[in-house]
């Protein structure tokens, strides 16, 4: 069994304490109110550094996010943005009270979306089992004393299917000049996060994968003249990366099967469209003979039928257009899926009823559509065309 290093009585609220003193006694915390935008060249690393985590995350509007250590609560700030719900967590109460003061001055913040604030114990996370989406950790896992235990209470609160992203400290963190003034100064832990001792901690939690990414540094160029042999230049790339990244990793824990994408993330959206009959005829409403439309999802991501009014369900989507192919009404109709369609699968609408424009002759186009993302043409659907005639009732 693992079992948690070097931890005597007492540790987890001392290093509490000395985490919320970093913030209590800071003579000045202008820098703490710009973050992450203090200077342009820790600012450019630090977007560099989330790209990689945010990516890997592979977010979607509507998600519940915990911003664990979320410090002063810029990426929860963030985050909201970005259309998530947010939980910021962190041990120290004043760092919360410092971003409430930031996120109150910022117009922009979504208040449709819940954003809660919240202080724990540095043992027991206060969410229910199941309840999140993603954990998002920038720069805090380091800080924690009982590993084990707190990577078990991440676990247990994220959902089945689900991504730990952590971007933090690597390799001899603990060692390099920053680190230890730190320690020396304020108490705090300054640990390092070594692959052997995360890969441990993660498989005892319950994670079923765990990946890492590497990136070339900011300012890894390329020769004009090499760009198109950059096989001649990949193990430099390579080497770039690694030592780039030895100081700061960023890791991910998988807890079940998050990672095949769905209309609501998006990869390769294809169907194939097929009509049991091109002419139909309406009157009242009424089609007259109706047509089944069947559709195959030949893509890679999962078709979601309900995602409760938020971005990602897919429908069937109908434009309107008249008999010379002017486009009269790009929503004309909508119809959702019985289920989740997965690659592979097929699911049939039926066609009985649609809207009645007036009598005349029309064009119908008949796609998929991934509401708030794309209509599946636009990304190579050949969408099927169909002539609508409308009658008069009783005609
Ligand atoms: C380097 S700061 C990073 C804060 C924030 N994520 C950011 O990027 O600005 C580290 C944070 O970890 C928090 N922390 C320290 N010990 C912790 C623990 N045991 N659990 C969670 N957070 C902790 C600290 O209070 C601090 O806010």
């Amino acid at each position: 069994m693992l079992t948690e290093k070097q931890l005597a009585p007492g540790d987890i609220e001392r290093f509490n304490t000395a985490h919320e003193q970093w913030f209590a006694r800071m003579p000045n915390i202008d820098h703490l109110m710009k973050k992450p935008f203090g200077n342009p060249l820790e600012c450019v690393e630090t977007f560099q550094q989330l790209g990689r985590l945010l990516a890997g995350l592979r977010l979607a509007p509507g998600m519940t996010v915990l911003d664990f250590g979320c410090g002063t609560c810029w990426m929860s700030e963030f985050l909201n943005k970005m259309g998530m719900h947010v939980v910021a967590l962190d041990v120290s109460q004043t760092a919360l009270d410092i971003g409430r003061q930031i996120l109150a001055m910022d117009q922009r913040i979504n208040g449709d979306l819940s954003l809660r604030l919240v202080q724990y114990d540095g043992q027991h996370i206060p969410l229910d089992d199941a309840s999140v989406d993603r954990v998002l950790c920038f720069g805090a896992f380091h800080h924690v004393p009982n590993k084990i235990g707190v990577m078990e209470e991440i676990h247990r609160v994220m959902k089945p299917d689900s991504i730990f992203g952590l971007g933090d400290a690597g390799i001899d963190y603990d060692t390099i000049p920053q680190s230890v003034f730190e320690r020396e100064t304020w108490g705090v832990l300054e640990d390092n996060l070594n692959l052997e001792e995360l890969s441990a901690i993660g498989e005892a939690a319950g994670f079923n994968a765990m990946y890492l990414t590497l990136a070339p540094e900011p300012h890894y160029w390329f020769r004009f003249d090499g760009y198109d042999r950059v096989d001649a230049q990949r193990d430099e790339m390579f080497d770039s990366a690694r030592k780039f990244s030895r100081h700061f990793e960023v890791f991910f824990f998988v807890k079940g099967n998050p990672l095949t994408p769905t209309s609501a993330t998006p990869d390769r959206l294809l169907a194939e469209i097929t009509l049991e009959h091109d002419d139909l005829t309406l009157s009242s409403g009424a089609v007259h003979r109706p047509v089944s439309v069947r559709v195959a999802n030949t893509g890679n991501s999962i078709w979601l039928a309900d995602t409760q009014g938020e971005k990602g369900q897919v429908n069937l989507g109908i434009h309107l257009f008249s008999a010379d192919g002017e486009l009269i009404n790009l929503d004309y109709f909508r119809m959702p899926l019985s289920g989740d369609v997965r690659p592979g699968e097929d699911a049939t609408f039926d066609l009985r009823e649609l809207p009645d424009p007036g009598p005349g002759e029309y064009l119908l186009e008949i796609d998929l559509v991934d509401e708030g993302f794309c209509w599946f043409k636009q990304w190579g659907t050949t969408a099927r065309r169909a002539k609508l005639t409308v009658v008069e009732s009783g005609s």
